[in-house]
């Protein structure tokens, strides 16, 4: 902002018709460092102060033609900042106060005056003056300030309000992204765990059924849902160590294993968190993996961690697994497995963790395939519609999983099961739910 402050001259106008007051006053006053201009009559004086800034004028009262009372109130229009003072002898003194009053004179000084006091009224006049201005420029600038404040904040109001449209549409665009991350994150975890399945066909969903089972045992227990992620990923990777087992180690229980075959079987956990360590997204999940067959009661592997210095993920893990185990590698009923699992609390699970265990268990393994106003139907791939539900996995032939359970049939995933079987054929059809006509 333009710095204007008033620069004050120094500049006075004495006016009488008496040549010698005027020289000596010029002598006076130049001697003070004023710049002093000089008229003999009330006219002349008019004519000088057009056109600059005189602070302080002084004029006698008693001049022929205009007299100084009337030639200070015309010097108003002309310079009405300027302080005006009436010298006036003691006759004239009445006219004086009448030019103070009418407000033409700032004050009047008898004649004969004394120098220093005339030079002290001077002063005090040009202080009036100078006073006047610093306060005009002050106000200006203050009023300045304000709208140059009041352009600014509608400027920034503008601005926040252009960038709070900017961040919430890169906010959209960056959820776009996370969304889309995270879809193939799901789609590179689901083919990982195809993988071992595919090595092994006992274990067809087992990682999808842990996952499952653990979000459900998470979600029952109120966990954060950061943290029911890490469980999610981590309960479907949890195997995926075992891809490195033999063909044959791999078809066997762990009661069933040699020595040797045991000793790889327990480097398991160990290898599956070197897989997924070098994603760092899933290096919290890969600290699951490696403890998700520690034992409650520290008897477990690879660490031999013991209670609660066991993850509580890796804990969830370990009974969503043991108890799908139970269910598909020994064939127990879910209540015969709730049963089993009751006798290994405390030495291998968590007696915590049965309750949330057993409300999942229930929720998820006892289906409604059954309900009664719907019905299972085996098709082939030409037969299926947009908007059939699958009521059991899509496998090719040789075990790959293509769909889930439960996926909605649309035109694009249809297709995709379609070339899939084209490529490796399928002995059975496609399983999808049909409601029941009644006849
Ligand atoms: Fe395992
Ligand atoms: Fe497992």
């Amino acid at each position: 902002m333009e710095n204007n402050r008033p620069n004050i001259s120094k500049r006075v106008l004495f006016v009488d018709d008496e040549e010698n007051i005027l020289r000596s006053l010029k002598r006076l006053f130049m001697a003070e460092g004023y710049e002093v201009i000089t008229a003999l009559s009330g006219a002349e004086g008019l004519t000088l102060l057009k056109g600059t800034e005189t602070p302080v004028i002084i004029s006698d009262q008693r001049m022929p033609g205009m007299s100084g009372a009337e030639f200070l109130e015309k010097s108003r229009e002309i310079a009405p900042d300027s302080v005006r003072i009436i010298l006036t002898g003691h006759a004239d003194v009445e006219a004086a106060i009448g030019a103070i009053n009418r407000g033409g004179a700032y004050r009047y000084v008898s004649k004969p005056w004394n120098n220093s006091d005339l030079l002290l009224v001077v002063k005090e006049a040009l202080d009036k003056y100078s006073l006047v201005q610093e306060n005009r420029y002050l106000t200006e600038l203050t009023l300045r300030q304000n709208e140059e404040l009041k352009k600014w904040s509608t400027e920034l109001e503008f601005y926040v309000q252009q960038h709070t449209i900017d961040l919430t549409r890169q906010n959209k665009e960056l959820k776009k992204l996370n969304e889309k991350f995270r879809r193939n994150l799901e789609e590179i975890m689901a083919s990982m765990s195809g993988l071992i399945e595919l090595r092994n066909r006992t274990m067809h969903s087992h990682s999808h059924n842990v996952a499952k089972l653990a979000a459900m045992m998470a979600g029952n227990m109120g966990l954060s849902s950061q943290d029911t992620e890490t469980i999610i990923m981590a309960a479907q990777l949890h195997d995926i160590g075992k891809i490195g087992e033999s063909d044959i180690a791999m078809t066997k229980t762990v009661a069933e294993l040699s020595a040797d075959e045991m000793a790889e079987y327990m480097k398991h956990p160990v290898r599956g968190q070197a897989v997924i360590d070098c994603m760092e997204d899933l290096r919290e999940a890969g600290i699951l993996v490696r403890h998700h067959h520690e034992w409650y009661n520290g008897k477990g592997f690879p660490d031999r961690l013991k209670a609660d210095s066991i993850p509580l993920g890796a804990m969830i893990i370990s009974l969503a697994d043991g108890f799908d185990r139970m269910l598909h590698r020994e064939l127990r009923s879910v209540e015969s497995a709730l049963n089993q699992v009751k006798t290994m609390l405390t030495s291998q699970f968590d007696a915590a963790l049965y309750a949330p265990l057993e409300k999942a268990a229930r929720e998820f393994f006892i289906t409604t395939t059954s309900a009664d106003d719907c019905m299972e139907v085996e098709l082939t791939a030409k037969d299926l519609k947009d908007g059939m539900v699958l009521s059991r996995d899509v496998r090719t032939g040789t075990g790959l999983l293509m769909l889930r359970k439960n996926t909605i049939l649309n035109l694009k995933n249809i297709d995709t099961l379609t070339r899939g079987f084209h490529l490796d054929p399928s002995k059975s059809g496609v399983f999808v739910f049909m409601k029941k006509t009644r006849t």
